[in-house]
């Protein structure tokens, strides 16, 4: 299949890392025009080296810290003076802190600002690029919405989840899509901090993990991928799990 995604021009939040590079990647290896977005410009700038040695366009590196407000302003005027465009944006980074019902306030604000306003804001601000290319995609990282006690990131991220449906909605009359996609375990970076051993990785995922196994991060990508695609033009307001059939209501 075709993916149209050739000349296209998109922005990975979290491409420094896990499933955000593994999508930069891919993107680029569709012939997308990838802006890899994330704190350690030392790994993005090692990522746009490798992309643009396998002959794919060379990306373009912004470093941002996301839990700052005035990043998403930052970013859209910095890829308007270099690029002019911005057809896809995918909405990766994201973090969950060690978070209870006592937390302090300003860790409630850091992290609804990186995993729910930045999105938001970034959706934003590159809307009437994404409108004026004709063929806009958001795709934001997600969770499932099981909480085992109060969350700070899972809270913000029931807060996406939301505000995505009615964006989608919004903006559909503009040829832009916006969708959400539900990692369940995929190995990462982030992941490894939680599931430090292979011993601990195995034991989770033998007791709850259908598959018997944590995804890998090019399995949650290839969805994203899809979702950015040409061909996935008439899907928008969904949220899609990538779980190894985990996730369960009861
Ligand atoms: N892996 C899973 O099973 C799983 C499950 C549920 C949800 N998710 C969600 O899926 C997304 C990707 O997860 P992952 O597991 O691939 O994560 P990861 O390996 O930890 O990578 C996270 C990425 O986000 C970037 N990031 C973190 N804080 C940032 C900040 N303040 N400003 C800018 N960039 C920041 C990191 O880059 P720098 O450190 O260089 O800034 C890194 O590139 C996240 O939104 C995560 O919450 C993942």
């Amino acid at each position: 299949m075709d993916l149209g995604l050739s000349g296209r021009c998109a922005l990975v939040t979290g491409a420094s890392a896990g499933i955000g590079m593994a999508t930069s990647r891919m993107l680029a290896a569709e012939g997308a025009q990838v802006v890899l977005v994330a704190r350690r410009l030392d790994l993005l700038e090692e990522l746009a080296e490798e992309i643009a040695a396998e002959g794919h366009p060379r990306p373009l590196c912004l470093a941002a810290d996301l839990t700052d407000p005035s990043a998403a302003v930052r970013l859209r005027r910095q890829v308007e003076e270099r690029l002019g465009l911005l057809d896809i944006l995918i909405n990766n980074a994201g973090r969950a802190e060690p978070a209870g019902a006592d937390l302090d306030e300003a860790l409630w604000q850091s992290q609804f600002e990186l995993n729910f306003h930045s999105k938001r804001r970034l959706a934003q601000e590159f809307l009437p690029l994404m409108a004026a290319g004709g063929q806009g995609r958001v795709v934001n990282l997600v969770g499932i919405l099981e909480p085992v006690a109060v969350s700070a990131a899972q809270a913000a991220v029931a807060a996406c989840i939301l505000w995505a449906k009615g964006f989608s909605r919004t903006v559909a009359s503009q040829k832009v899509t916006v969708n959400c996609v539900a990692p369940g375990r995929i190995d990462s970076e982030q992941l490894r901090t939680h599931f430090p051993t292979q011993e601990a990785r195995e034991e989770f995922a033998r007791k709850l993990i259908p598959a018997g196994r944590f995804g890998t991060a090019e399995e949650a990508a290839a969805l994203i991928v899809f979702l950015a695609s040409g061909p996935a033009g008439y899907i928008t307001g969904e949220t899609f799990t990538v779980d190894g059939g985990m996730h369960r209501s009861i």
